[in-house]
């Protein structure tokens, strides 16, 4: 059978138990929380969405500029210092619309003490509508300035408080990229139960405006998204499927640069389950659904009927 008479293969995938239409999921802090989407990324075409990191207390964020546009096409900058409503009025109002999400709605946290995240995982927990939840351990924590995402120990302290709090939502860690060696903190992360990981988060950047020879994001340093750190997410998913989450049967959400269906093609065989996209969302939020729909075609084209059987099958050269 020549692959065009093929029939239609399945993009269905499964995170830990969540079914998931497709693999394609709008990244965290990429489409608001819940009740910004109508009119902007088709939910529909997606197979799942993760909301805006969401904190226990309201947070203002950092001042202007927070985002900026980089040259060369490399992507973005970013320090928005986790601006959202907090976890109450985030529960009370802005996930009422959930129902007529057509997707598959994962929540964020982030927080600065192990109690602040546990906070926000008990009252999602109890709130019982977010089938998982994301932890964003990209933030430092107030007591010692230390990353929970950058030191193994740290991470399993808080996974330790954390993970018995999710008793039925599911808990995805989501790695920092600002690591040497990010396979001993995916093995942390996977020792201390999580369900799934996701990789990576920003790379830590910097830019200076030459002219007034000033920060250009006023926080100084930020969070480098978008075409120029796609190679450090395939690269991280592929060691970390290779050395151990392919062998602890954890799947991963590759995420990082994905602006095309081939960066996701890419990430898949490196070893992920799904694939997160952020920046590209800003560029063109119609860019989800077309990735989604490449990947049909490029499982057709691969002889496949699942594009399960390509998780991980990359060859060495
Ligand atoms: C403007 C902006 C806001 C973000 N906010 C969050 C956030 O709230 N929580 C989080 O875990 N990641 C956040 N991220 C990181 C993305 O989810 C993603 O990990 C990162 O941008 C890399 O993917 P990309 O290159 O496809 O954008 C944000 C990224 C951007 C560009």
């Amino acid at each position: 059978m020549s692959s065009a008479e093929m029939p239609v293969p399945d993009l269905t995938t499964n995170l830990a138990g969540l079914s998931l239409r497709n693999p394609i999921i709008a990244a965290a802090g990429t489409c608001g929380y819940v009740d910004e989407l109508p009119g902007q990324v088709d939910v529909r075409e997606i197979g799942a969405l993760v909301t805006k990191s969401i904190t226990r207390e309201p947070r203002e964020g950092n001042a202007p500029w927070r985002i900026i546009d980089l040259p060369r096409s490399a992507g973005m900058l970013n320090a928005i210092g986790l601006a959202n409503v907090g976890v109450d009025e985030f529960l009370r109002v802005k996930l009422n619309g959930i129902n007529r999400v057509e997707s598959v709605v994962i929540g964020s946290i982030a927080g600065h003490s192990v109690d602040d995240y546990v906070a926000v995982a008990a009252a999602m927990e109890q709130d019982g509508r977010l089938p998982a939840a994301e932890l964003n351990v990209s933030c430092p924590n107030t007591s010692d300035g230390l990353q929970f995402g950058e030191h193994p120990g740290k991470l399993v302290e808080l996974l330790h408080e954390v993970r018995p709090v999710l008793a039925r939502t599911k808990l995805i860690v989501k790695l920092s990229p600002n690591v040497g060696d990010i396979v001993s903190m995916a093995r942390a992360a996977i020792e201390s139960g999580a369900d799934a990981l996701t990789l990576i988060n920003t790379v830590s950047a910097m830019a200076i405006d030459v002219h007034t020879r000033q920060t250009r994001l006023s926080r100084g340093s930020g969070g480098l998204s978008g075409p120029a750190i796609h190679p450090i997410a395939v690269r991280m998913v592929h060691e970390v499927y290779q050395k151990v989450a392919k062998q602890a049967s954890v799947p991963l959400i590759g995420l990082g640069g994905v602006m095309n269906w081939e960066d996701a093609a890419e990430l898949i065989l490196a070893g992920a389950t799904a694939v997160g996209v952020g920046t590209a969302i800003f560029v063109d939020p119609s860019q989800p659904g077309r990735i989604a729909r490449g990947l049909q075609e490029w499982v057709r084209q691969q002889g496949c009927s699942s594009i399960l059987e390509l998780v991980g099958q990359v060859k060495s050269v």
